[in-house]
């Protein structure tokens, strides 16, 4: 009885809205634009460190709100009735650009989980079964081309090169060529602008950015035509095929895919994929090279297979290791963007509906309670018996709850194959052999431009 009174009488912890959560320190009106485009994961980190689960940050004189961490991650992984955020607000504006009805990453509800269904199948992992060959064919042409021994590469941009053919190839059927650099440009200041709002919207009405919108649109229209007059219609024994599945679900369901929601569909990969996948492999390459004893083993993991095809992969701790670390250490997704669908609760502040939110997901990857001396490249702590991102909510680069990345399978596969078919081709090292890698979070975090290796030969 006297300890119930006693708890009757306990103050209730003060909810406070969500404006009266702590602020980042920065200068004033451009706020922590630099962290924001160095290294957004470790700023997120360190404020959920110093200011706790909930707080606020300035960018070029806009207040963002933050909410962190391991109950962040159960929140945006809440599904149904239960979920109590939204994507829309800050997938507008990509919608609007690419002059669409509907789009997978804005909308949510029975839109989303339609539109996610027709691309489920055709960009699932099963797309590259029974076509690792076929990849590893034009890996192997992609490096004799633009990884030649003796010459000193920039590793961004030519793990973009690479990836738009393989993605191209194996997604959509056909490889960019030159439009990849369009698209690139079309994706990169079209999220700089209208999602992460990093750069003026000024920067639409410029001529190098309208050319490459044009170009990027061209190049899905010719993909459709080019589909219409080469290919039949996949049946129900054929793999699943990308650029057939929309246009099929276009004759099926025009209300829901109309003719001006094509070019952002079939463009999906490319956006979701292309930065996403290049960024991590420059990653793994540079930890690789900075941890000569984990590419020992990774190599004598490889070469220890007389080819890499699906069942190799899946017995490949060494490289899958490699893959895991280098998604936690790096992420390129570091928060989920939503907003507040309804009035809630978070950590004793109020958020109330419509309130824009970075849910800093990946704040939990650097939390030595999760990952024992998180700074270290441990590719072992994913095997049995440690097993640390199994811990509840502690991995999530790939996001979580109803938008959760629909190509993660296939990113993986992506990811693993490529690397350990470079791994096994190519010898490079680091240049300069001290270099330290920075990010550049412009607006994809990966390694910035300044990062390069020197090919020195071919291993066989
Ligand atoms: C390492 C590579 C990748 C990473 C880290 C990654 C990460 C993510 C994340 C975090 C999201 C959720 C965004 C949000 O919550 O708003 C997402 C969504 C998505 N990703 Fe990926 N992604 C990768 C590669 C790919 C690839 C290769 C494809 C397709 C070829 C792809 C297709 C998609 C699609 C279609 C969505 C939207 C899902 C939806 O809104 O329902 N991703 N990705």
């Amino acid at each position: 009885m006297v300890a119930l009174e006693a708890e009757i009488q306990k103050p209730k912890p003060q909810v406070r809205h969500i404006d009266e959560a702590p602020m980042a320190k920065g200068p004033p009106f451009i706020g922590n634009v630099r962290e924001m485009m160095t290294d957004p994961a470790r700023f997120f980190y360190n404020s959920y460190c110093e200011h706790g689960p909930v707080f606020r940050f300035k960018l070029m004189g806009r207040t963002n709100y933050v909410i962190a961490g391991a109950d962040a991650a159960k929140l945006i992984d809440r599904r149904g009735e239960k979920n109590v955020l939204r994507s829309r607000e800050f997938w507008e504006g990509q919608t609007e650009e690419f002059g669409a009805k509907y789009s997978l990453v804005r909308d949510d509800g029975e839109v989303h989980e339609r539109l996610r269904a027709i691309l489920k199948r055709s960009i699932s992992r099963d797309v590259i079964a029974g076509r690792y060959a076929q990849a590893v064919g034009i890996l192997n042409s992609v490096f004799e081309r633009d990884w030649r021994p003796g010459t000193t590469i920039p590793v961004t941009l030519r793990m973009q090169r690479l990836v738009s053919e393989v993605i191209g190839l194996i997604v959509a059927g056909a490889a960019p060529g030159d439009y990849a650099a369009d698209i690139r440009t079309f994706i990169k200041y079209m999220l700089m602008t209208k999602v992460v709002q990093q750069a003026p919207d000024i920067i639409l009405n410029l001529p190098f950015y309208k050319e490459a919108k044009r170009r990027s649109f061209e190049f899905a229209h010719q993909l459709i035509e080019d589909y219409k007059k080469t290919r039949r219609p996949p049946t129900n024994d054929d793999r699943a095929d990308f650029i057939g599945e929309v246009l099929e679900a276009h004759e099926k369901y025009p209300d829901l895919v109309p003719a001006s929601d094509l070019p952002q569909l079939v463009l999906s990969p490319y956006v979701a994929g292309l930065d996403t996948v290049a960024n991590v492999l420059g990653s793994a390459l540079y930890a690789l090279l900075k941890n000569p004893d984990i590419m020992a083993r990774m190599r004598a993991e490889i070469d220890a297979v007389p080819a890499l095809d699906e069942a190799a992969l899946r017995n490949m701790p060494v490289t899958q290791g490699v893959m895991m670390e280098t998604l936690r250490l790096y992420p390129i997704n570091v928060a989920g963007a939503r907003s507040a669908d309804i009035d809630f609760e978070f950590e004793g502040y109020r958020i109330p509906q419509g309130t824009r939110l970075f849910c800093a997901t990946t704040v939990t990857h650097f939390m030595p309670e999760y990952y024992p001396e998180p700074e270290k490249f441990d590719i072992d702590r994913y095997q049995p018996p440690r097993r640390e991102h199994m811990k509840p909510f502690a991995f999530s680069p790939f996001a979580r709850g109803p938008h959760t990345c629909l190509g993660q399978g296939l990113a993986e596969i992506l990811i693993m194959l490529t690397l350990a078919q470079l791994v096994r081709k190519v010898d490079v090292r680091l240049d300069p052999l001290d270099y330290e890698m920075k990010i550049s979070a412009v607006p994809t975090p990966g390694p910035a431009d300044d990062f390069m290796v020197h090919v020195e030969r071919y291993r066989n």
